[in-house]
C-alpha cells in the first residue's frame, strides 16, 4: 500500500516534492495545501508545473486536508507555523519539514507544544533539507571513520547574489544599514535552526554540550547590488556570517558555519569556497568537499532553472525520509533516531 501523503504549500521546494511524491510507487499524493488564494481551486499538476493534472485540487480547508488521514505532510511553508504544526500532528499525520526545523530546540515552549501534539496524535515530527539536514548527517557519516574526534566542522559559502528573496533574507541582517542596533543579534535569530543542527550533531557522536553560542559577522557593500525585487544600497549589509558552535567547557566540538554573500563590492570583502566543506579533525582528520553539479543532459537557459538544483536536493531529504519518518515511534525525531533513510526508486527506468 502506498503511503498517503499531502504537500503543505508549493513554492520552491514544495513544487520539487511534489514532483518526487507523485512519481514514486510508494507514495501517494492525496492532498495539497494553498497559502496563497489565488491557488486554491488549482490542480497541484499546473500549480508545479508538471506536464500532466494530478487530479488533486489545492485547498486552504485544514479540516478537509486532516480528514483525508494522510500517513504523513510533506511541511515547506516559506515559515514554520507552530499552531499550524501542532493541528496537523495532534489529527494524527506524520510530517517531514524543510521548513527550520531539526529538533525544535529554537521554538522554545513551541517545542513542548509540537511534542504534546506529536504524543495526542501518535505522530512523529521530523526536519531537514540540504543544509542544515542531509549535510550534517554527511558530516556524522564522515566522522564515522575514525577513533578520535577532536571537533566536527561544516561550513556553507555561497554568493547568493542572484538568489533574489528579501523576505527570508531580511531577518538575518541583509540590507540593514552597517551601523543599526538591531544588527548583532539578527544573524543568530536568523539562522537559528543551524543551533539546531548542532545539538543533533553533538548528540550523534555522544557529546553533552555545555552550551550552543552564535557569533556574526556583517559585511557592507561600497556599491549598491540591484536584485531583481530589491536593492541592497552602499553602506548597508550584503553579507552575513553565523557560526554556530557547540560548547564543552571553553571547547567548541562541533562548529557549523555559514556565510552568505551577494557580489564584489563586499568590506570586507571575504574570500568564500562555494559549496559545502566538511572537517573532521581527529585520528583521522577527514576533509570532505561538496559540489552541486547539474546532470550532463540539464536544459537551462536561465537562473531560475539552475535554482531548481538547490529545491530538488532540499527537498528529498524529506521525501526519502517519509516511510522511517511513518514508522518512526511518536515524537519529535532527528537523524539520530531515525535508520538511514534510503534514497530508494530513483533510479530512471529504461
Ligand atoms: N534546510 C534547508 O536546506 C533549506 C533550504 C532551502 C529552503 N529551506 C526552507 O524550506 C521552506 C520552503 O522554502 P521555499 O524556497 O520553497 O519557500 P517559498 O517558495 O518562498 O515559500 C513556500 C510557500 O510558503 C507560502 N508562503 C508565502 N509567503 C508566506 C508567508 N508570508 N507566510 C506563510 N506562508 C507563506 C507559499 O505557499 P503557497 O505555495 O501555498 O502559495 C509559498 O509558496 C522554507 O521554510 C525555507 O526556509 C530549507
Amino acid at each position: 500500500m502506498a503511503l498517503r501523503v499531502v504537500q503543505w504549500t508549493t513554492g520552491n521546494v514544495g513544487k520539487r516534492a511534489v514532483r518526487a511524491v507523485a512519481s514514486h510507487p510508494d507514495l501517494e499524493l492525496v492532498g495539497c495545501y494553498a497559502w496563497s488564494p489565488d491557488k486554491v481551486g488549482a490542480d497541484v499538476g499546473e500549480l508545479c508545473g508538471l506536464d500532466d493534472a494530478l487530479g488533486v485540487t489545492a485547498t486552504n480547508d485544514v479540516e478537509a486536508l486532516l480528514a483525508l488521514k494522510p500517513d504523513c505532510v510533506v511541511y515547506t511553508p516559506m515559515w514554520p507555523d507552530t499552531d499550524e504544526l501542532v493541528r496537523i500532528l495532534s489529527a494524527g499525520a506524520n510530517v517531514v519539514s524543510t521548513a527550520a526545523f531539526i529538533n525544535g530546540r529554537g521554538l522554545g515552549v513551541g517545542r513542548d507544544r509540537i511534542a504534546e501534539a506529536c504524543a495526542a496524535g501518535g505522530s512523529t515530527m521530523f526536519g531537514t533539507g540540504i543544509s542544515p539536514g542531509f549535510i550534517d548527517l554527511l558530516g556524522i557519516a564522515t566522522a564515522s571513520i575514525c577513533d578520535r574526534i577532536d571537533k566536527i566542522t561544516i561550513n556553507e559559502a555561497s554568493d547568493t547574489t542572484l538568489y533574489d528573496s528579501p523576505d527570508t533574507e531580511r531577518p538575518a541582517g541583509f540590507g540593514r544599514p552597517i551601523d543599526d542596533p538591531e544588527l548583532p543579534g539578527m544573524a543568530a535569530a536568523g539562522t537559528a535552526v543551524f543551533g539546531e543542527a548542532v545539538a543533533m550533531v553533538a548528540d550523534a557522536i555522544g557529546v553533552e554540550l555545555d552550551d550552543i553560542v552564535c557569533e556574526a559577522e556583517y559585511a557592507q557593500t561600497t556599491e549598491d547590488v540591484v536584485m531583481d525585487s530589491w536593492t541592497i544600497p552602499a553602506g548597508h549589509v550584503a553579507g552575513v556570517a553565523a557560526s554556530w558552535q557547540g560548547k564543552v567547557g571553553d571547547r567548541t566540538v562541533v562548529e557549523l558555519n555559514v556565510r552568505w554573500k551577494k557580489g564584489a563590492t563586499l568590506e570586507p570583502n571575504w574570500a568564500i569556497e562555494e559549496g559545502h566543506v566538511i572537517q573532521v579533525d581527529g585520528m583521522p582528520t577527514v576533509r570532505v568537499k561538496v559540489d552541486y553539479l547539474p546532470p550532463p543532459d540539464f536544459q537551462a537557459t536561465t537562473f531560475a532553472d539552475f535554482m531548481v538544483i538547490g529545491m530538488v536536493m532540499t527537498a528529498m531529504p524529506a521525501v526519502n525520509a517519509i516511510p522511517y519518518v511513518v514508522a518512526a515511534p511518536p515524537g519529535i525525531v532527528t537523524y539520530t533516531d531515525l535508520p538511514l533513510p534510503l534514497p530508494r526508486g530513483w533510479v530512471p527506468r529504461g
